[in-house]
């Protein structure tokens, strides 16, 4: 049977503002979505979806994982499943909602599992495009920093070429390993939705949020160079400011607001929704592995699923 895995991705900061061309830092974490594809009798491509999720999230999200493997197939694949029918099983431990990378994880599980068991032999750089072009069906327009974080892991200062050229990507050494916890608010929500009314929203008001979008600039900016220097406190301080920032344009969602604000409340350096928002998930900081629990426990406590993980 062949087998890929694709990472789930925290956004640390820049979301929103990336797709505009606008810098942003994201890391993979080791959770991760495994495609297991074996040959099949009924011909096409039948996806069988056992991994675990938000309730609501797999049914939502049907259609669009058909609309993936079209997209992947047809730029990047090139194959008849009528003529060779496939089973795929996907699985995992990347708990899956909006915000965490899982529909670009998906992706690039599959295209590993379809590269291994048709002998395409697709470089990490294609399977990244295939992730790029699948996470098109629920994303609309992505930028392409949850293909690459899917693909690659590790963390990255990522740009997008407006002008379709390649991506500028750097990988980030951490001056000190970040603890952070990522805290589901279990409502599922369309990331083309979001990106679409930012877009809408840019559009009536060019000077608020282009000044809005430079702010976003010199956050990530200042970001970087905090992440490689080790300075936890800083990371927090900026990671609050990016927060303020999402609201600002449209993108939080009141119960986002509040883990944010419990997550602070339970000793976070600092703390803001992450990925496309309105719903999905929050991201907070820690200096110590003590705080992290206590944060955890504060969210679990009151029903809510958190992703614990270590970046660097
Ligand atoms: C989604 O995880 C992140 C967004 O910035 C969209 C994108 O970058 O494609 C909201």
């Amino acid at each position: 049977m062949a087998a890929g895995h694709g990472f789930g991705k925290v956004i640390l900061f820049g979301e929103h503002f990336v797709v505009h061309g606008k810098p942003s830092i994201a890391s993979g974490i080791s959770r991760k979505t495994v495609a297991e594809l074996k040959p099949a009798k009924k011909p096409g491509f039948r996806i069988i979806d056992k991994r675990p999720a938000a309730e609501g999230y797999i049914k939502k999200y049907e259609e669009s994982q058909r609309k993936s493997v079209e997209l992947m197939n047809k730029a990047v694949w090139h194959l008849d499943f009528e003529k060779h029918p496939v089973e795929v099983t996907l699985g995992g431990d990347l708990y899956c909602a909006s915000g965490v990378g899982a529909s670009a994880a998906s992706c690039v599980a599959m295209a590993r599992a379809v590269s291994e068991h048709f002998g395409l032999e697709l470089t990490a750089e294609k399977i990244n495009l295939c992730g790029l072009e699948g996470d098109k069906a629920y994303a609309g327009t992505p930028s392409g920093i949850d293909n690459t974080c899917s693909t690659y892991g590790g963390l990255i200062y990522f740009r997008k070429n407006m002008q379709g050229g390649p991506n500028a990507i750097e990988r980030i050494q951490l001056g000190k390993p970040l603890d952070i916890i990522m805290v589901s608010t279990g409502i599922t929500t369309r990331t083309e939705e979001a990106v679409a009314g930012v877009r809408e929203r840019l559009k009536q008001n060019p000077e608020d949020y282009g000044r809005i979008f430079d702010e976003a600039e010199q956050i990530v900016n200042k970001a970087k160079d905090a992440l490689a220097k080790g300075n936890a406190e800083q990371i927090g301080r900026l990671m609050d400011e990016n927060h303020r920032l999402l609201q600002r344009i449209g993108v939080s969602h009141e119960k986002l607001d509040y883990l944010v604000g419990l997550c602070r409340k339970n000793h976070a350096l600092g703390a803001k929704m992450t990925g496309g928002g309105m719903g999905g998930y929050m991201v907070a900081v820690f200096s110590c592995p003590n705080c992290v629990e206590k944060a955890a426990k504060a969210c679990e406590a009151e029903g809510y699923k958190v992703i614990r993980a270590r970046i660097g």
